[in-house]
């Protein structure tokens, strides 16, 4: 597929424009952001590493019934997607509290999350996305009430696939962050899923093999993404 010129730049992807007005390609980089972008570095391979590993968790949800805008990998760190008119919204689905909910509400991390929690960020680093409600994407126009149902109910059916999926490797899914997209009037999953997105737990150990790692600082974040990948059964060419 060839590119023509780059659509959009975002701290980890990049969106190129192709002869096909509904096709974009993604080019995974190997910038690693944290704290809304404050702190951008380079982990090597990760492009490839996310790339692959996306690809293979978009494969099982589109299997699973879930629509995205995955169509194919096309190298180590390139995708072909349809292109979306993005939502400026982030879904996260939660299980066990971690991350911003322990800092908001003051619960310990681990904590049981039954059913599992849905919750909402405006996607803008300015404002280091704040949460918002349902109420707030319709009165602001980001989505309809009917199109909020969907993204709801997607993120959800989205964490019992892949909560289920995770475990068979050993792996508690503790959280994750999706964003949406329509194509041609359709709610469609679009943006990427790996472990930069997401909060995985070694079930046995609770050692962290995500992102975490980078944001923390505690080194070995792309062996912990590589032996995510591979418990998966994902043959990494990086
Ligand atoms: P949080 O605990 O920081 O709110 O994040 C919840 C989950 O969503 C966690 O797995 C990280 C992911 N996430 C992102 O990947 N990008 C973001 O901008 C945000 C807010 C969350
Ligand atoms: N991806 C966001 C950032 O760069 C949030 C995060 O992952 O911590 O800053």
């Amino acid at each position: 597929m060839n590119t023509t010129e780059l659509l959009y730049q975002g701290k980890a992807k990049s969106a190129y424009l192709t002869e096909d007005p509904d096709l974009l390609v993604l080019a995974f980089r190997d910038d690693t952001s944290a704290f809304d972008g404050e702190v951008i570095e380079q982990l090597e391979a990760k492009g490839a590493i996310n790339n692959q590993f996306n690809a293979f968790i978009m494969q099982k949800l589109g299997e699973a019934g879930i629509p995205t805008h995955f169509v194919k990998q096309l190298s180590p760190t390139e995708a072909l997607v349809k292109r979306l008119e993005m939502i400026p919204v982030e879904c996260v689905a939660r299980n066990r509290a971690a991350g911003s909910l322990v800092r908001r509400l003051g619960v310990e991390e681990g904590l049981m999350l039954d059913p599992p929690l849905f919750e909402l960020f405006l996607k803008n680093d300015a404002l280091h996305d704040p949460m918002i409600t349902e109420h707030h994407v319709e009165a602001f126009g980001w989505a309809t009430r009917d199109e909020m149902d969907v993204m709801h109910r997607l993120t959800l059916e989205v964490n019992a696939v892949l909560s289920k999926l995770f475990l068979a490797a050993d792996l508690t899914l503790v959280d994750f962050k999706l964003e949406f997209g329509r194509f041609h009037g359709e709610i469609v999953l679009g943006d990427e899923f790996s472990p930069d997105g997401c909060r995985l737990w070694d079930v046995h150990s609770g050692e962290k093999k995500d992102k975490d790692r980078f944001r923390q600082g505690l080194g070995g974040v792309l062996d912990a993404y590589r032996e995510v990948g591979a418990r998966l059964g994902i043959v990494f060419d990086t």
